[in-house]
């Protein structure tokens, strides 16, 4: 076993989850289960993007608008747009929330205070955005930006005492190995800015010393889309020239592609603003139980509500988690909830069926003997052996990183499952020996779909 590092998900303060948060969080968390599930120490760590000069601006906008004393109430989307839109406006409010970031860096309690009441209402945004998506990250993963805020001039400190540190029109920079510009030119990591603030990188840098060194990683994995693989390879690239990430230690980026919409342009809603996680969630599971009300208006409400939870989200998850991750994919309701097709809910429903067989025949899975498997026709070898190929694949992903494997894996699983059951009757097996033997097959296949699914962070029902 080693100790593994997954960040990922890393929301911002004060701005609500949108889609584009969606992937990091879905992928991410079907790595960190499926690397538990090998064994290993995974530490999920939530990089919350806390601290920073936008922080100013927010805090200087709420005291001005007088809530200072109270509870926040209402949108905090909303309260970051009025600010920025004041701070763009009117360059007097932008010198005071300016004035604002000193006093919040300097640990003024008043600010401090504040800024910790955004902190606080984010988070239980973020808690309530991950419980709808059963998605496993809890409080204790929360590690933002601001808790490295101590280590940063040390971070510095250690680059210039590396002989790593250069100086670049006022502002210090490193200049990792193999990183130039279109010019050609050596290109530069900014670590402190000329006016000595610290950046993105510095915190990354910090955040992986802290990993490796108190944490005691040997692995670290950071799951952001694509458009940060540059980032990552100069803060890799300088782990590795200061010293602080020795060999043993792997450093992975894991990029991934755009949500686009079906015009194939960056996914929006229709009145082209972002599309926000918690109402996107919503529209899963309604649309899910529009569908079972066609299908099954019978069943009682409650039940519903369960069904819709699973499918709807799984689906949601599913699509996200079964295409190549690092290539863009186009949201499509229809086809994410489509009951053929590699997806969630075609899954979903091959396990419903075995679990029907079970039903039907009144028989108690953990009551078979499961030597008893005995592979005679084609059907049931093919089914066997993809069953087999379980453990090379969940190890194949915990190598790669590559949720999708485990998708297609399970989408032949549940193919090879209904060739079988076309050809091979179960329960109205004549021969006792044959009908025992294919309803440990039946059972395979269940609890397979349910772990796999498991996994990627999917809900199995028993009836749909
Ligand atoms: N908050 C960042 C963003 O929204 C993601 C953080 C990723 N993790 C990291 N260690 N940089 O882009």
């Amino acid at each position: 076993p080693r100790t593994i590092v997954v960040d990922y998900s890393g929301p911002n303060v004060a701005k609500e989850m949108h889609v584009g948060h969606l992937r990091s969080t879905v992928i991410g968390d079907a790595i960190a289960r499926v690397l538990e599930f090998q064994g290993h120490r995974v530490i999920r760590q939530n990089h919350l993007g806390d601290w920073g000069t936008q922080f100013g601006m927010l805090i200087q906008h709420l005291q001005e608008r007088g809530s200072g004393g109270g509870t926040l109430q209402g949108d905090l989307n909303e309260l970051y747009q009025e600010a920025k839109r004041r701070f763009d406006a009117d360059e007097r409010f932008a010198e005071r929330a300016r004035q604002r970031v000193v006093l919040l860096q300097g640990g003024d309690p008043d600010t401090l205070r504040q800024w910790r009441e955004l902190v606080a209402i984010s988070k239980r945004h973020f808690q309530q955005v991950y419980e709808r998506l059963d998605v496993s990250l809890t409080e204790g993963d929360y590690c933002g930006e601001s808790s490295y805020n101590n280590m940063l001039g040390e971070v510095v400190a250690r680059l210039d005492r590396a002989g790593l540190l250069r100086e670049s029109e006022g502002a210090q920079v490193v200049y990792p190995a193999g990183f130039t510009d279109r010019q050609g030119q050596p290109q530069p990591m900014i670590v402190r800015k000329t006016d000595g603030g610290y950046l993105y990188a510095t915190t990354d840098l910090a955040a992986a010393q802290w990993r490796i060194e108190q944490l005691k990683a040997d692995r670290l994995i950071y799951v952001t889309d694509a458009r940060q693989s540059q980032h990552f390879a100069m803060v890799f690239a300088t782990l590795r020239a200061a010293g602080w990430a020795p060999g043993r230690v792997q450093l992975e980026h894991v990029p991934f592609g755009t949500v686009l919409g079906e015009d194939h342009k960056p996914f929006k809603t229709r009145s082209g603003e972002v599309v926000k996680l918690l109402e996107l969630l919503d529209e899963a599971e309604q649309r899910d139980e529009a569908i079972i009300d066609q299908k099954d208006p019978q069943l009682p409400r409650d039940q519903r509500r369960v069904i819709a939870h699973a499918v709807g989200i799984g689906a949601l998850k599913y699509a996200d988690l079964a295409s190549d991750r690092i290539k863009d994919y186009v949201f499509s309701w229809d086809r994410m909830l489509a009951f053929d097709g590699n997806t969630a809910p075609y899954l979903q429903n091959a396990y419903v069926r075995i679990r029907s067989i079970f039903r039907k025949g009144g028989i108690d899975p953990a009551a078979l003997d499961r030597r008893a498997i005995a592979v005679r026709d084609p059907a049931e070898r093919a089914l066997a052996l993809q069953l087999l190929l379980f453990a090379p694949t969940v190890e194949a992903v915990g190598r790669t990183l590559e949720p999708h494997r485990l998708c297609t894996y399970l989408y032949d699983l549940a193919n090879l499952f209904h060739k079988f059951y076309e050809g091979c009757p179960v329960l109205s097996a004549q021969d006792a020996a044959v009908r025992q033997s294919r309803l440990v097959l039946c059972d395979l296949v269940a609890r397979v779909l349910e772990r796999g699914l498991g996994l990627l962070g999917i809900r199995v029902i028993e009836q749909m």
